[in-house]
């Protein structure tokens, strides 16, 4: 057993304070810790500090903490706390500001998404100001991760928000409809990418009665697809290698790109709505829908790119905007989850509590070094970035999590 207890104080006996921040990332309406969640953590013995006004974007008051036991201080205070917990943490919206930074002292536990793969220079700074931060990002996708994982949680959300959006945007219904001024044909929609948000989107299409295609490289999804009462495209690719393990794809060649692009081409053309939420870890998102095919499809269709921020699986998107082409709306939204702030922070918030209830022991913070939850998330501690890939995104020789100065007790 490799674990490390660092204790928040000398004697060992310390109850825990977690601060809860408001987020100040643009369009970040949810926040990490929702009140029920606040008493789940007072009753495992914590204290939580929350700032005023931490929760009200996403529909919870001051009142509604203080009623399950938090206390609210000044900002600074609440980064006064052992353990911080954020949506975005410093990087998970764009490289940190001096002012973010300021904001983290030595010794701080920081919990949140912070993309250390995308900003790695943020992971650096944050690092060298002697924060132990952990990325929820890179909790890895295995069964025991599950309850932690805010990936899926949120891609669950933003999969469901996809289809609503694009029938908002629609010209025509999504249910087929009878009446005695004649028939409407249900609105066809096709998935690209049946993770967890695609499997989520099609179910939504079709509880709003849309005839739902579905459409990924691992040849494992055809029974969620179906499972779920959509129906899986089948394409003439030799698919042997796309699956990447838990669930998730590889990376496959140009060719193989551009002969899914030709194959794809009809089917998008045949859909009213073509939802893409394909994703290889780790990568740029594949282009799965070039110009060529848009122009092919009708004039009204519409394209949602979930995928948005990891590049986008549609050659036409731009993160956030609405661009039309022929007559078809291209829109990729970055922060879906964002929209619908309350069950997206209630999700997060149990990933939040979860984690914490991984790594907070009665007396601190307890880092099993054997456990690949902690050491996929871990991101740095005593003062220097610890995290393999995050390293090596850095171009520094990797030398995995160490042990760091301010520990306490090891066995
Ligand atoms: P996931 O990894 O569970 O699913 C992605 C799927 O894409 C996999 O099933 C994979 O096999 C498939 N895929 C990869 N390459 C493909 C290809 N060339 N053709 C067809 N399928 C392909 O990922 P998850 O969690 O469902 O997330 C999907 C995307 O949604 C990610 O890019 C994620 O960042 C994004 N996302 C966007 C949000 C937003 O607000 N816009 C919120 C949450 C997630």
């Amino acid at each position: 057993m490799h674990t490390h207890e660092v204790f928040f104080d000398e004697t060992g006996v310390h109850v825990t304070t977690i601060g809860l921040p408001r987020e100040t990332a643009r369009g970040e309406a949810r926040v990490a810790l929702v009140p029920l969640e606040v008493a789940a953590l007072r009753k495992l013995g914590h204290d939580v500090i929350f700032e005023p006004g931490a929760g009200t974007s996403s529909g919870f008051s001051d009142e509604d903490y203080a009623a399950r036991g938090a206390t609210s201080a000044p900002r600074a205070e609440v980064f006064d706390a052992q353990v911080v917990v954020c949506v975005r943490a410093p990087g998970g919206a764009g490289p940190a500001t001096d002012g973010e930074l300021a904001e983290l002292r030595p010794g701080l536990v920081l919990v949140g998404m912070s993309n250390p793969l995308g900003n790695p220079t943020t992971a650096k700074q944050v690092a060298e100001r002697g924060v132990t931060s952990f990325a929820l990002e890179l909790v890895p996708r295995i069964t025991r991760a599950q309850a932690m994982d805010v990936l899926s949680s949120q891609a669950v959300i933003a999969g469901y928000k996809s289809v609503l959006v694009a029938a908002e945007r629609s010209d025509k219904i999504f249910p087929m409809l009878s009446t005695a001024a004649g028939t409407l044909r249900p609105t066809k929609v096709l998935v690209v990418g049946v993770g967890v948000a695609g499997l989520s989107a099609i179910a939504t299409a079709r509880r709003l009665g849309a005839v739902v295609q579905a459409y990924d490289v691992r040849p494992e999804a055809r029974e969620q697809v179906e499972s779920v009462g959509g129906k899986f495209v089948e394409l003439s690719l030799d698919t042997s290698g796309a699956s990447g393990g838990g669930g998730y794809a590889a990376a496959m060649g140009e060719d193989f790109y551009r002969r899914q692009q030709e194959l794809l081409t009809s089917t998008v053309a045949s859909n009213d709505i073509v939802i893409t939420t394909a994703q290889v870890p780790g990568r740029r998102a594949p282009v799965i829908v070039t110009a060529a095919m848009v122009s092919a499809m009708r004039p009204g269709s519409i394209v949602i790119d979930v995928a948005a921020a990891q590049g986008g699986n549609c050659e036409l998107t731009r993160p956030d905007e609405s661009v039309e082409v022929d007559g078809v709306t291209i829109y990729g939204p970055t922060n879906l989850p964002a929209t619908v702030p309350a069950h997206a922070s209630q999700l997060y918030a149990k990933n939040v509590g979860n984690f914490l209830g991984l790594v907070l022991g009665p007396h601190g913070l307890v880092l099993d070094l054997d456990d690949p939850i902690v050491t996929s998330s871990l991101v740095s501690q005593g003062g220097t970035v610890v995290h393999p890939a995050v390293q090596e995104a850095l171009g520094v020789p990797t030398a995995g999590p160490q042990q760091p100065a301010f520990v306490t007790t090891g066995s």
